[in-house]
């Protein structure tokens, strides 16, 4: 459904690999409200070569190749896009999370501290690197809107979402720390959404990751939010109906954050 929510908008989608991605997703709805949008992911995630599929669904959208943690591949990203775009940008999506210690099964308490490293730069200072590559090149118009994908492992534990936790516990203090400045500066929103668990690649790479989106379902009021409602939501605080929402975390799991217990969970516990 086409509501031209965001007409006349230009914007960067960060993190887009296959259908089930929520970037995915959101770069479908984007571009049904009306955008006119980048795709990018990293250059071995481009290989796979789903992505066109997308950029062909998206009016010939520009593939653009950046590896999130290197300055010059989003120096390149920027300079890229604002060409095509004849102006600067308006909206960003960051879409991207990966664990090494969740991927190579170490255990939270056992952390390689090297692979810790890798992680919190691609899963959390890499938004900065992105705000900061913005800031220094002017690239975002005024009152420009960047979200990120978080989950509430930053606030509350969930033991095999592992060392993804503190990245996203850092992901969203980046958030409130650019956000005061870009927004001082620029009038630009940065805000985080906390999603339900979505059956994605990062997601499913999560271990349980059964058993966790089945709790989470009965345990929300709504039920799990899916990854095209986040992709709705996505919309929204791109667009200008937003314009005074920043610095927040947002939770958009139908309820389950305010949740303490459900009916359905007393139910199961019963049995
Ligand atoms: N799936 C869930 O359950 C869930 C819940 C809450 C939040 N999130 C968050 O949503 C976001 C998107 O994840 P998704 O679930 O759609 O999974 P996904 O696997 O489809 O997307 C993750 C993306 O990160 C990209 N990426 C990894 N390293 C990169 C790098 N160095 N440079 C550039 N891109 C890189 C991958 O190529 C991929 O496109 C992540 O931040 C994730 O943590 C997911």
């Amino acid at each position: 459904m086409s509501n031209n929510l965001l007409k006349g908008k230009k914007g960067i989608i960060f993190g887009a690999l296959d259908e089930k991605s929520i970037a995915w997703k959101t770069a479908q709805k984007c571009f049904e409200a009306g955008a006119q949008i980048v795709l990018t992911n990293a250059p071995v995630a481009l290989r796979m070569g789903e992505i066109n599929k997308l950029a062909e669904q998206c009016g010939n959208a520009p593939v653009i190749g950046a590896d999130v943690t290197n300055m010059d591949d989003l120096k390149n990203l920027f300079e890229k896009s604002i060409e095509h775009f004849g102006g600067k940008i308006d909206f960003i999506l960051h879409s991207i999370g990966m664990s090494l210690n969740v991927r190579k099964g170490k255990h939270y308490t056992e952390m390689n501290y090297e692979w810790n490293q890798k992680t919190l730069d691609i899963s959390a200072m890499s938004l900065h690197k992105v705000l900061r590559t913005a800031w220094d090149m002017d690239a975002l118009n005024e009152g420009a809107s960047v979200v990120a994908l978080t989950y509430i492992a930053a606030q509350r534990v969930f033991p095999d979402y592992n060392e993804m936790a503190d990245a996203k516990s850092l992901l969203e203090s980046v958030t409130r720390m650019f956000g005061y400045y870009y927004g001082v500066k620029k009038k630009v929103r940065v805000n985080t959404i906390s999603q339900s668990p979505t059956r994605t690649t990062a997601g499913s790479g999560v271990k349980g990751f059964d058993g966790f989106i089945n709790y989470a379902e009965k345990m929300s009021p709504l039920g799990n939010a899916s990854g095209e409602d986040c992709a709705n939501y996505c919309v929204v605080m791109f667009s200008d109906l937003t314009r005074m929402v920043t610095m927040q975390n947002l939770f958009h799991d139908g309820g389950f954050s305010f949740t303490g217990v459900t009916q359905a969970v007393i139910e199961q516990m019963e049995k």
